[in-house]
């Protein structure tokens, strides 16, 4: 099944929204419908900032990975990414928003996705197979939230770049060491085999909205 793909309705509520500005200007002030012109807005502050937080995330996860490599070797930063990336994630995570990682294939099974994510990552995968670059690859919602409320649901697909570090982790051809090590710290690891080019997985960014 097709996984529904709102975005163009939205950036077309933005563009409407956009386009509404200046004739509402001219409305008389008591009858100036305001509210449905500031409709789209908690949208776009929410989306703003979920891609911020998604580059974040990824930008010091990377920094983060390289350094360790760096210092520590590949078995060292292993360890770093199974002590540091929860929370670099967690200390993202403020004001009810939720940043995370999650994938189809999963080293950590706390990053398992669940249905919604799922979905959006089979989506991923199928506009990849279609020809799209999965570096250009985002989808948000709006979904029913806790208690009545609405939820503003983001993902962000990460691709392993072709000059990257990440093939010595995630890649086809490990070192022993590596593989040890993986091996004791993740049992059920099925995040290894990927090449340059492939869908690794996703950023995730759940978030209350107004
Ligand atoms: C030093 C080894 C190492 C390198 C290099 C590395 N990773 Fe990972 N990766 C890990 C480990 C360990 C985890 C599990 C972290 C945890 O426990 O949350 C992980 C988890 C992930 C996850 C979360 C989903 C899952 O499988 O649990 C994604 C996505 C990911 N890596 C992508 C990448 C990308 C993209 C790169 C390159 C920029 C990269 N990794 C480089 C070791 C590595």
């Amino acid at each position: 099944m097709q996984h529904p793909f709102r975005r163009p309705l939205l950036a077309a509520a933005a563009a409407a929204a956009l386009l509404m500005g200046p004739a509402l200007a001219q409305i008389p002030a008591a009858q100036a419908p305001a509210p449905t012109a500031q409709a789209a807005d908690p949208v776009q502050a929410a989306l703003a900032e979920s891609r911020a937080a998604a580059q974040a995330l990824t930008r010091d996860l990377l920094t983060a990975v390289k350094s360790s490599l760096a210092a520590d070797g590949p078995v060292g930063a292993i360890r770093t990414c199974n002590e540091v990336a929860p929370g670099i994630a967690d200390a993202l995570s403020q004001g009810g928003m939720t940043v995370g990682r999650t994938s189809l294939k999963v080293r950590n099974p706390d990053n398992a996705p669940d249905g919604w994510e799922r979905a959006v990552l089979e989506d991923f995968a199928g506009r990849k197979a279609a020809g799209a670059d999965p570096a250009t690859l985002e989808h948000w919602e709006v979904l029913p939230g806790a208690e009545g409320g609405r939820s503003f649901r983001y993902m962000k697909a990460i691709a392993i770049p072709a000059e990257s570090p990440c093939l010595t982790c995630h890649g086809t051809d490990l070192a022993p060491a590596v593989v040890a090590a993986l091996d004791q710290l993740y049992p059920a690891d099925q995040a290894r085999g990927y090449r340059a080019g492939d869908l690794r997985g996703a950023v995730t960014v759940t978030r209350p909205l107004p």
